[in-house]
């Protein structure tokens, strides 16, 4: 008999960082008078999903290949105003003393082939058992408003294109990322302009 895969200490985590970064945020809303979040959305990877994923990789659906290969059966999307937005969002996650990072992406220093940019955390949660702690995965992304919305509808043409991107299509996508990147700056800068007048008033 195989053994059934336990997804009930992702739920708790799930719990425990949704938590911690309604109150991170918060704390920092009430300090600085301003919050950066439009919105956030998290969630557990389906069992279907984290299905695929491991088949993609030749590797059974068992406890052990879920916990070594899928760092994101708990995740976050953190989505901010502003460019500087996100890295002050970063800052409390390194700050956080419940939180342990692991790896750190940059996509927006550094975009993906595709395009893509965001910045990526996979940090470790506590999980408090009632006879130890453990310590789960879960991926945080945060991004801006302008970058979730390349990245959205990149999302629904690979679903439409599964197997291979038409090649203007992929680099129509390239080009929209340079309009989001360059759109984001200009954003950013105005910000800084509006931040001025409102010291001087
Ligand atoms: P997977 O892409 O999930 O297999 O993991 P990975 O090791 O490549 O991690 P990575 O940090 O590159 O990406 C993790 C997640 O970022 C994905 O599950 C997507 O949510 C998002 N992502 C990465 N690349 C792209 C992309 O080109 N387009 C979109 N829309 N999302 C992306
Ligand atoms: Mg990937």
């Amino acid at each position: 008999m195989t053994k059934e895969v336990q997804l009930q200490k992702y739920q708790y985590a799930l719990k425990m960082l949704d938590t911690e970064i309604e109150i991170l945020i918060e704390e920092f809303a009430n300090c600085h008078g301003y919050n950066p979040v439009e919105h956030i959305k998290s969630r557990i990877k389906s069992e279907e999903s984290i299905k695929n994923k491991l088949s993609k990789r030749g590797l059974s659906y068992t406890e052990r290949n879920v916990l070594f290969n899928v760092p994101d059966v708990v995740g976050i999307r953190i989505v901010v105003s502003f460019l500087s937005d996100v890295y002050d969002v970063v800052s409390l996650i390194n700050n956080s003393h419940n939180l342990i990072v692991k790896t750190r992406k940059d996509y927006i220093e550094h975009p993906k082939e595709s395009g893509y940019s965001s910045y990526h955390l996979i940090v470790l949660v506590p999980v408090y058992l009632s006879n130890r702690v453990e310590y789960v995965e879960a991926e945080i992304q945060i991004r801006t408003i302008a970058m979730d919305f390349w990245a959205s509808l990149d999302h629904k043409i690979r679903y439409k294109f599964p197997d291979k991107i038409p090649d203007d299509v992929s680099l129509a996508m390239k080009n929209y990322a340079e309009d989001i990147k360059e759109l984001d700056k200009k954003m950013y800068h105005l910000n800084q302009v509006m931040n001025k007048y409102q010291a001087n008033i």
